[in-house]
């Protein structure tokens, strides 16, 4: 008997040079920064999922728990029979819990790391023979454009975005907007019925917030650290790991968790004939983690485009699930 296998599009093929460039630019900067995005090499993924289960990181293992405790009010927005299009679905987890409730018809899985990605849904698809597993590898943060063929199929059946994790986190607000803007035209585009769920992680206090980026087996350090690997193998830069130190600090006036890698020492950091110096403390900026308010958050989804809001919470008020349509 012959498998199905999940059909599997790649739009953004690594662009090298452009990479290159972006890395090089970051690191000339007066503050130097990485783009989050270069986190989530194979080493980085597994990280990721390793934090996920840390008892300081409550960001997943929140959101499960208002989708199990708010089950029927959820699962009744969303349509039946639709095409799911889970926008950053990593292993796909996330996503799968819902099959419980709800199953797609069509499951696309949307994510940047293509090797992860076409793993994950050769089991998926083997597991769930009934849907349609479609993987798309493709930085989605600037552009929200499918393939003409899937782009027919979106249009043809209820369409439900899915953005969990908090990752509109590591959007500005500014980015947040525009990426909403487009998840709305997407939504629009689908049979009636169509809608987001997304899942926002809430402003609380400092100290839990910093906790959450700053666990006390040091994952989330080996996982900012990794990132200096990742960068010496696209770039052929001799950053040496054992020079820098995780930092987390929540930022209040810009409401995001900052990462940082801090030199432990003055030293220089070599690539292709380029060098830069850093000073002993001064730092590479990673990653931002903006943490919303209820408030703010439903005034930037209407701004988006969306008309029909609704959240739900957990007991804490830590972290919210907004349903849009
Ligand atoms: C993927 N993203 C939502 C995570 C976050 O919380 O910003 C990435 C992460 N960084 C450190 N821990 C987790």
């Amino acid at each position: 008997m012959q498998v199905k296998q999940p059909r599997f599009f790649e739009i953004d093929k690594e662009n090298k040079d452009a990479n290159l460039q972006e890395l090089s630019h970051g690191l000339f900067s007066p503050q130097a920064t990485l783009s989050p995005k270069y986190f989530y090499d194979e080493m980085g993924s597994v990280l990721f999922d390793a934090i996920t289960l840390l008892p300081e990181y409550y960001p997943t293992r929140t959101e499960l728990e208002i989708f199990v405790d708010h089950a029927s009010e959820i699962h009744a927005r969303f349509p039946k029979q639709a095409t799911w299009v889970d926008l950053g679905a990593g292993n796909c987890q996330k996503a799968v819990q819902l099959f419980t409730h709800t199953m797609p018809a069509t499951y696309v899985a949307v994510d940047i790391s293509v090797d992860y990605l076409s793993h994950n849904l050769k089991d998926l698809q083997a597991k769930f023979a009934g849907i349609n597993v479609v993987g798309v590898a493709m930085d989605f943060s600037n552009s929200l454009t499918f393939p003409e063929e899937l782009q027919k199929q979106l249009t043809a059946e209820p369409l439900l975005a899915l953005y969990l994790g908090s990752s509109l986190g590591n959007f500005n607000p500014t980015e947040a907007l525009h990426f909403l803007q487009r998840v709305a035209s997407l939504c629009k585009m689908g049979q009636p019925g169509s809608g987001l769920i997304i899942g926002i992680d809430l402003v609380k206090d400092p100290s839990t917030l910093e906790r959450a980026y700053a666990d006390d087996l040091g994952v989330t350090a080996a996982f900012n650290l990794n990132v200096l690997r990742r960068v010496n193998s696209l770039l052929g830069s001799d950053f040496d790991v054992r020079d820098w130190q995780h930092s987390a600090r929540f930022n209040v006036p810009e409401s995001r968790v900052e990462m940082h890698l801090q030199a432990k020492r003055k030293l220089a950091v070599n690539w292709h004939g380029q060098q830069r110096l850093f000073k002993q403390d001064e730092t590479i900026h990673t990653e931002n983690s903006y943490k919303w308010t209820i408030e703010k958050f439903t005034t930037q989804l209407h701004t988006s485009g969306f008309s029909n809001i609704r959240h739900w919470t957990d007991e804490k008020s830590h972290y919210a699930l907004f349903w849009a349509s």
